[in-house]
């Protein structure tokens, strides 16, 4: 059975730690759903681990939509959660409801993401109203990476660090089910867990998160042009992947591929007739 939001809320309730990783294609999200993982996040990051882009600013609403029918096509079992790109659920309520319901609509996913607090609570509540689980994001919020000045930790002056607490809270109020803290301070992460009854799920944010989330790319070393302090690889893909391409590339040229394993066989009545014929 598909993870609801009841069962992610009744994870932080029993004190059950949450696992949550970004996919963008078919492949993955099968790999994700079959190891367990109960969320996933088709996260705007696929502007810049599968497209190519400095940020996460020019994905577009139809490039999400693209990816998240393809994770949704995977993933039998998780919730899978559409992220809202940048300036689709900020300019009205009714930009967002109308965003958010494509997601689900059109995308397959259960669920949606967007960035940002206090200021998001009216939408958070109007979608949540027309029954579109969202999920809440704060702290360093990619999307507001020209306002911030570069990927910095979020909350660390008491100012901050209240602002932070009146996010989460006012988010939690709004009716999100989960809310993504980004690269918080860990003492501080900590306090937002104890005080809001909805999960947080940490990236860069510490231990005490109810969840965690990971960018695929950087949990499977595939991603090199920028490797977070908060990520961890789990393998190399880069260099495994490099290994067996340099390994095709020289059979290719010193012709020990294809092998008669690799080819397919004709029969030789066949071939008799074809020589006579042709
Ligand atoms: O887009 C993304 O991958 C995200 C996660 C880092 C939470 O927002």
């Amino acid at each position: 059975m598909r993870t609801s939001i009841t069962r992610i809320r009744e994870m932080k309730d029993k004190g059950e730690k949450i696992a949550m990783l970004t996919a963008y294609d078919y492949s993955t999200a099968k790999l994700i759903d079959k190891a367990g993982i109960p969320l996933i996040l088709v996260g705007d990051s696929l502007g810049m681990v599968v497209l190519g882009y400095e940020s996460t600013i020019p994905v577009t609403m139809d490039e999400m939509i693209h990816h998240t029918k393809a994770v949704v096509r995977g993933a039998s079992q998780a919730l899978v959660i559409g992220d809202m790109p940048f300036m689709t659920y900020q300019v009205s309520v009714e930009d967002a409801l109308r965003n958010a319901a494509r997601f689900i609509q059109e995308g397959g996913a259960q669920a949606v993401k967007l960035e940002g607090g206090e200021m998001m609570a009216e939408t958070v509540k109007r979608l949540v109203a027309c029954g579109i689980p969202v999920m809440g994001h704060i702290g360093l919020t990619p999307q507001s990476i020209h306002q911030f000045g570069g990927f910095k930790v979020m909350g660390k002056t008491p100012e901050a660090a209240i602002r932070l607490m009146n996010d989460a809270k006012a988010l939690s109020d709004a009716g999100a089910f989960a809310i993504v803290l980004e690269c918080v301070p860990e003492p501080l992460s900590k306090l937002i867990t104890e005080r809001i009854p909805v999960p947080t799920i940490g990236i860069g944010a510490g231990k005490f998160c109810d969840g965690q989330v990971q960018v695929i790319n950087d949990l499977l070393g595939l991603y090199t042009d920028f490797v977070p302090k908060h990520a961890k690889q789990y393998a190399r893909l880069f260099e495994v992947i490099g290994n067996a391409l340099s390994e095709y590339l020289a059979e290719v040229k010193s012709g020990t591929f294809p092998t008669e394993k690799q080819s397919y066989a004709m029969d030789e009545s066949v071939l008799a007739e074809l020589a006579k014929k042709a």
